[in-house]
């Protein structure tokens, strides 16, 4: 860890001054039938429950899914290694899709997807899909993957855009037992080359191309960067397939690459699902750390089905075969998309819906038209969202209908009471109840969330421990903290949906999430770190703080500072990098390098070093994505270290923010030498 937790620190007070207490409304009012969780009582009972009976009541939750064969223990937990449903034969594509065509569900619109291009006349392209026409093009897509080799086991890395296909894609993996490894349509083809080799994928399924605010994304273009330099290392991938989006102007490879549509019209649709082992890897997503490359975090088949389907539905009170539409604007390429667009919302036959592109194309009520036009009833999003909505305008809702909405969701950073007031009165018209969902890439589904017919709700605040979670906040020796006291956020119990490891990197797994409290030794902790820290206010509800890595969130994604500085240290004017958070009006967290650069790279008029900026911009771009931009880079002859020559990072933070004695140009080269001369070694 990097950092304490300053328990003094300004989070902490300003959560304090927060004391607004919204009730739940009731389910009629919002002229719905009911509430699976409709009181607090109903919930600490059953929450108690779970925490003292895991096995009893994962179990019954469990056998609501459908399994080819029973399992014979609900838990094996040897920390850090849990196996849940042991011996439990069943398949996630199966109860997303096949099994609702079974019970006669096969007419159901499974997934509704809009387009982002609208025409001149105001017309936008909309597919149903429904679980019978899901099946048949999974099953397709499933036997184009076997004819290309894919055996169960292999990881298929998948690059697209959000068009169903992606969802076909990720099903027909499943399907076949083969793990999938998608990659967010936002990153660089240095990170599809990383990813790829680590998780020695020989087929990548791409799109010639994704729409975005009306621009296309050059998606095969990446992949084609991408297969070059890991032909070069000796890690030949041996197909693309390509879905043909937005018919832009692609070259192609005659030795790899596939056209989707021409083998999808030769596949049979005749390929049932694999019985699968409960612990058999469903799916790698990689995600950052405080140090390296992305971490691929592994989640399997039964505990992750059965946790996701069970949080979609108390979460958002999720109704099968009512008038429910699902949205959630998460793009697939994070865990988000991978819980709450596909494997939690499938099976509880619930239309999800999956929106192409950007929130403001071609208006700023994007969104609030989508809304309108499909009747959505349960709407998710993050904060960083929220925030864009409220600066374009509260016009931009207030132009549409809607009425249809019951249950509003937030994730991916803390929400500040401000933007939390905005979506309960805009969007919510104070009728909606908000949950403000925690938890993360490793925990696959919901942690710490309200209930919306349950709980009482505080702006900025996730509440409490979703029913089956046992949440706490522990100072350094594992003790469990008072109240108002800030810590470090651990889960104390193994839940159905956790991480079974980091791919290929055991020790970095026991590192950064079961390191053992207080221990001298490197025993393994029985707890699960989160890298969060937290407080717990006096009703119980929990107050996240911010990471206590070298993870910041910028937008709600996770990157790590070290990420970000190996790219700009990869740039060959440069000699060493620093990167910080640092507050930023909508992203949360904006990114801050201080910047040295070789003498003979260091241009002495303030032009060529605007231009330097941009072009060490567009060099982070290119090796990680457009999302790892820096807000603000500054350039410095040295970065302020301490005697040990640890780089003093909350002094850069401070200075970034503009709290700092640091001057307001940004163009001139900073001078820490000083600074640091003052400094003792206390980081
Ligand atoms: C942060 C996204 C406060 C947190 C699902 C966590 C949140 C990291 C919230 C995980 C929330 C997520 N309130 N902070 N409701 N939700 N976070 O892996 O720091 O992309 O550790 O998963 O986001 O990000 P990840």
């Amino acid at each position: 860890m990097s950092e304490s937790v300053d328990p003094s620190s300004k989070s902490i007070e300003s959560g304090l001054q927060e004391s607004r207490l919204f009730e739940p409304a009731s389910a009629s009012s919002l002229g719905m039938d009911h509430w699976h969780i409709s009181s607090i009582e109903q919930y600490r009972e059953l929450h108690e429950r779970s925490i003292q009976d895991p096995a009893g009541f994962w179990g019954e939750v469990a056998s609501n899914m459908h399994w080819f064969e029973p399992w014979t223990s609900v838990l094996e937990w040897t920390p850090p290694d849990a196996r849940w449903f042991v011996g439990g034969k069943t398949n996630v594509c199966d109860n997303c899709v096949d099994r609702q065509v079974r019970d006669g569900h096969g007419d159901r619109v499974a997934l509704i997807w809009e387009a982002e291009p609208v025409d001149k006349a105001g017309n936008v392209e909309i597919r149903k899909l429904t679980y019978l026409q899901l099946q048949e093009q999974t099953a397709r897509f499933a036997s184009v993957l076997r004819s290309l080799g894919v055996t169960r086991g292999d990881v298929v890395t998948i690059y697209m855009g959000m068009v169903p296909e992606l969802a076909i894609a990720m099903l027909a993996c499943a399907r076949i037992g083969a793990p999938h490894s998608i990659i967010f349509g936002g990153f660089s083809s240095q990170a599809i080359t990383d990813r790829v080799q680590d998780a020695k994928s020989k087929v990548i399924v791409t799109c010639d191309g994704a729409w975005r605010r009306g621009k296309i994304v050059p998606l095969k273009d990446n992949v084609d960067a991408a297969c070059e330099k890991l032909a070069t290392a000796g890690d030949a991938v041996e197909h693309v397939v390509v879905f043909k989006r937005c018919e832009n102007d692609i070259s192609w490879n005659q030795s790899i690459d596939r056209d989707w549509a021409t083998l999808m019209a030769e596949a049979s649709d005749d390929c049932p699902c694999e019985a699968m082992d409960s612990e058999d890897m469903l799916f790698l997503l990689y995600t950052s750390g405080s140090t390296g490359k992305p971490k691929g975090i592994v989640h399997t088949t039964g505990g992750y089905m059965v946790y996701t389907a069970y949080t979609s539905g108390l979460s958002f009170n999720l109704i099968s075969d009512s008038d429910q539409v699902f949205w959630c604007t998460a793009d697939i390429g994070w865990i988000t998309g991978h819980s709450y667009i596909i494997y939690g919302i499938l099976p509880l036959r619930v239309p999800t819906l999956m929106y192409e592109g950007a929130p403001n194309f071609p208006e700023a009520d994007r969104f609030w038209d989508i809304v309108q036009r499909h009747r959505v009833t349960q709407f998710y999003t993050a904060p960083t969202a929220i925030r864009a909505f409220m600066k374009w305008g509260s016009e931009h809702p207030e132009k549409h209908d809607l009425s249809s909405l019951k249950v509003l969701g937030t994730v991916g950073e803390p929400i500040n009471p401000e933007a939390w007031m905005w979506y309960h009165r805009v969007i919510g018209k104070e009728r909606c109840p908000i949950v403000d969902t925690w938890w993360q890439t490793e925990t696959g589904g919901h942690m710490i969330t309200p209930l919306p017919g349950a709980t009482p709700t505080t702006p900025g605040s996730c509440a409490l421990p979703m029913i089956g979670i046992d949440a706490a906040v522990l100072d350094e020796n594992g003790n469990e903290l008072g109240a108002n006291q800030g810590g470090l956020l651990a889960i104390r119990k193994p839940w159905p949906a956790m991480l079974r490891g980091i791919h290929g990197d055991r020790e970095r797994f026991i590192d950064t999430y079961w390191s053992a409290f207080g221990a001298e030794d490197s025993s393994v902790s029985p707890f699960y770190l989160a890298g969060d820290s937290a407080r717990r206010d006096d009703n119980g509800y929990f107050w996240i703080m911010g990471r206590i890595d070298d993870v910041i969130n910028v937008s709600g994604h996770r990157l790590g500072t070290m990420e970000v500085e190996s790219a700009l240290v990869s740039h060959q004017a440069v000699v060493e990098a620093a990167v910080v958070g640092m507050p930023h009006e909508i992203k949360g967290t904006g990114i801050a390098a201080f910047v040295t650069l070789a003498p003979a790279s260091t241009p002495s008029d303030p032009s060529a070093l605007e231009e330097l900026k941009v072009s060490l911009s567009s060099h982070v771009a290119n090796e990680i994505g457009a999302i790892a931009k820096p807000d603000q880079i500054r350039f410095t002859d040295a970065l302020p270290k301490t005697r040990s020559g640890k780089i003093m990072r909350r002094l850069l933070r401070a200075i970034a923010s503009g709290e700092g004695q640091s001057n307001q140009d940004t163009t001139t080269l900073e001078d820490f030498s000083v600074l640091a001369k003052l400094q003792d070694d206390s980081e």
